[in-house]
């Protein structure tokens, strides 16, 4: 059997597949409804080709960028992904140790296998906390505390899910809080001897956030019941709230719209992820690569602006970049890294975009990501 060392994301991807359960993989890869979302993100960077130009002169590759008033050594964040414990057993503590070693950093999600004191604790870094606004104020209120206290520098508002998409592939294979198994998902996992001696070792549950550290196991059944208590009429008015409880950067994730855009300025936000939450939300949303330019043209002036969504390579991150992006997330790459080799696989993946990223810039003629502009792209025909 080929099992060469990886080389691109797509190899880690297909490592991935091969060890992950299929109820498992389902929740890593699905998107909404008919999958539109998911391949209008890829299909977008083949619309663009980038320019060349020969003999820049470049000795060296300039790769930082400054995001969310960090230095970053290059403009990849590992996005927030929620119970990653059911993909590796170390799950975001390894995805937060493989961005520190790289330089960058693992956004946390909510929704954690691990608890946002533990990833501080295992961590040297200031990361950065996903917000889900569930439950009522006072939940929210707790949650944003604990990552202060914890010294969790940035926020990011997921905004995008105000009812869970329709997620086909993870409904139909029996992945949910609990999961349903029948004899045929059981034996997917019994073939996969590696990933089934490890989730029983650690078995991680999901939600840790959702008890204060000491509280029982009891509560934590009790809190994950009440996980999907999701706040559909989340509006404006709670992100103006939010905006007041944090004090250090605060995103808003999930942004397809120019007036969304702005709204998020008028409340002070300093930055938004433009995403359609890797296809997963909404079904036909557009592909994140163009509701950039939309979002850049309205508050590239006034906004930091990142986005996420089919970002594989590093051409992608180019494209990105030179559409006005300061940096963009990675959500299933990192995922399939963890899949395949725990934080050494995360890591891996990192390496592949810092080289990937280095190596087309300097076959461009560009010198510095930060540096890379509209002017640096060609329709593809
Ligand atoms: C996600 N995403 C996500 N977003 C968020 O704000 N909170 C979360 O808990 C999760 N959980 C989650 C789990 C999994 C398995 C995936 C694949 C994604 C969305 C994520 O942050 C990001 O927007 C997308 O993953 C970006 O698209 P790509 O890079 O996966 O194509």
């Amino acid at each position: 059997r080929s099992d060469h060392a990886p080389l691109t994301v797509e190899d880690w991807r297909r490592r991935a597949r091969r060890r992950l359960p299929r109820m498992v993989w389902e929740y890593v890869e699905n998107g909404a409804d008919d999958e539109s979302a998911l391949r209008g993100n890829r299909q977008a960077f083949a619309a663009w080709s980038l320019r060349q130009r020969a003999l820049a002169g470049i000795a060296e590759v300039d790769l930082t960028a400054k995001i969310a008033g960090e230095e970053l050594s290059l403009p990849v964040v590992l996005a927030p992904t929620g119970l990653i414990g059911a993909v590796h057993g170390q799950g975001d503590l390894a995805a937060a140790r493989a961005a520190e070693r790289a330089g960058t950093r693992l956004v946390l999600s909510t929704g954690s296998s691990y608890s946002i004191e533990e990833v501080a604790q295992a961590t040297s870094a200031d990361h950065w906390f996903q917000l889900y606004p569930w439950g009522d104020r006072e939940l929210t209120g707790g949650l944003l505390a604990r990552a202060r206290r914890s010294g969790y520098t940035a926020l990011f508002v997921t905004v995008d899910v105000p009812v869970v998409g329709n997620r086909l592939g993870e409904r139909r294979h029996g992945m949910g809080i609990p999961p349903v198994l029948t004899p045929g998902r059981m034996l997917s996992a019994g073939l996969r001897p590696a990933w089934s001696a490890r989730y029983l070792r650690h078995r991680r549950v999901a939600l840790r956030n959702l008890v204060e550290p000491g509280q029982s196991a009891r509560m934590l059944e009790t809190a994950q019941r009440q996980a999907v208590n999701l706040r559909p009429d989340l509006a404006w008015s709670d992100l103006a709230w939010m905006r007041d409880q944090w004090a250090g950067p605060m995103f808003v994730k999930g942004i397809l719209d120019a007036e969304d855009a702005v709204r998020a300025a008028e409340i002070g936000a300093d930055g938004v992820v433009v995403s359609n939450h890797g296809g997963r939300q909404l079904g036909s949303a557009p592909a994140t690569l163009d509701a950039l330019r939309e979002v850049v043209a309205a508050v590239g002036d006034r906004l930091e602006v990142l986005m996420d969504g089919g970002v594989r390579c590093g051409t992608d991150v180019v494209k990105a970049l030179a559409l006005g992006a300061n940096g963009v997330l990675v959500g299933r790459p990192y995922v399939y890294g963890l899949a395949g080799a725990g934080e050494a696989g995360v890591a891996d993946v990192l390496a592949i975009f810092e080289a990937e990223l280095r190596r087309t810039l300097h076959l461009m003629g560009v010198r510095a990501a930060t540096d890379l502009g509209r002017e640096h792209l060609l329709p593809a025909r």
